[in-house]
């Protein structure tokens, strides 16, 4: 049965068995990643920015014979934000080849296409089941990033404190915990304005402006994803010169995500990108004594980015593309008759 799901009234049972599902997904299509965990998963599931709307469905097994309710072998939920639908699918993978993701996707994308949105976008995992399902569906490439995971146990730790603090005269770098302080969250949303065109990860929302960056912020911290930054600031000026943000999510806190990082143009041949990178990672090792790997998103063109990070260690894992569908031919295909 398909229903309509609301992750902040779902019975915890309900919960746990969407966990089950999500992590036997990972072990059959992702097995180097590690398993998620229930810690924050409803918040995961149901916080989202002011202005942004979830919806979401699941597909249940028939109860038990015991009258127990059956398991939660499907999910889909979209995000509507901007002026598309953000989609996520996930099948068992005892269940797929049956028309289940199909399915699901037809009521997204009917709900999507009724709500007046134009199109809808998704991320696939490159080398995975879901690259073949959304080319079916008609779903194109827009764009193709590289993961790339470090392997914290096998850092050189004395080299990269070093890199640390090799950074030119006149730049500080200071770590934030939980984000930037309140009086450097002006210069911070400057900084990430100045260069959006580098920003990675398309359907992520990044924040330019003060009052999305503290959204962003809040919304991270209700959905159990802690924010850790780095900044150089340039003292004569007191700007923003660099940034990079690492997320450690309460659900896979073993491996931590890297957000942006960013060095304002002015500001690059300085060695900030390196050493905000290293000093990160240093932080880190003492803020989250558990974190064993953080995984980066990198567009293949960005060089000198893939760079530094091979110098820090990190290793390429697999492509990550952004597909997207026009909606009104997506419910068409799917539903020929309307
Ligand atoms: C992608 C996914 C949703 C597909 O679910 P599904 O229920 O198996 O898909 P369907 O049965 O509706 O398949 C629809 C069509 O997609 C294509 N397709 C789906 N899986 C395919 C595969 N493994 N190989 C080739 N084509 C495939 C086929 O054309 C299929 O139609 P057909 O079976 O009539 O030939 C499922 O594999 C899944 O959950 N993957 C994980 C998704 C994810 O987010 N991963 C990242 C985090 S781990």
């Amino acid at each position: 049965m398909v229903r309509e799901w609301d992750p902040r009234t779902a019975s915890s049972a309900e919960i746990a068995s969407l966990l089950d599902t999500l992590n036997a997904v990972l072990a059959a299509d992702l097995p180097q990643d590690p398993p998620w965990r229930e810690s924050s998963l409803r918040e995961y599931l149901s916080e989202v920015m002011p202005g942004e709307r979830r919806i979401s469905w699941v597909a249940q097994a028939e109860p038990t014979a015991g009258g127990g309710p059956g398991a939660i072998l499907g999910h889909i939920h979209v995000l509507l934000l901007g002026d598309i639908g953000v989609l996520e699918v996930l099948v068992h993978p005892t269940t797929r080849r049956t028309g289940l993701g199909r399915d699901l996707v037809r009521l997204a994308a009917r709900r999507v296409y009724q709500e007046g949105f134009r199109s809808i976008g998704v991320e696939v995992v490159g080398e995975t089941p879901a690259v073949a399902f959304y080319e079916a569906l008609g779903f194109s490439r827009e764009y193709v990033e590289t993961r790339s995971v470090l392997d914290l146990s096998a850092v050189g730790w004395t080299a990269l404190a070093e890199m640390a603090t090799a950074v030119s005269a006149g730049y500080r770098v200071e770590f934030c915990p939980g984000g930037p302080p309140d009086d450097l969250i002006d210069a911070y949303a400057r900084a990430k304005a100045e260069v959006r065109d580098v920003d990675d990860g398309e359907l992520r929302p990044s924040s330019y402006d003060p009052q999305r960056l503290r959204d962003s912020l809040d919304t991270l911290h209700r959905r159990g994803m802690k924010p850790y930054i780095v900044l150089a600031i340039h003292e004569r000026t007191g700007e923003v010169a660099g940034l990079t943000e690492v997320v450690v999510p309460a659900q896979h806190p073993t491996r931590a995500d890297q957000y942006d990082t960013i060095v304002v143009q002015d500001h690059r041949g300085y060695g900030i990108d390196r050493a905000i990178k290293a000093r990160m990672l240093l932080e880190l090792r003492s803020a989250e004594p558990t974190l064993a790997e953080v995984q980066t998103w990198n567009a293949q063109a960005n060089e000198a980015m893939l760079k530094v990070n091979a110098e820090l260690g990190y290793r390429s894992d697999r492509e990550w593309c952004e597909y997207s569908v026009d909606v009104a031919e997506l419910v068409h295909r799917l539903d020929p008759a309307r």
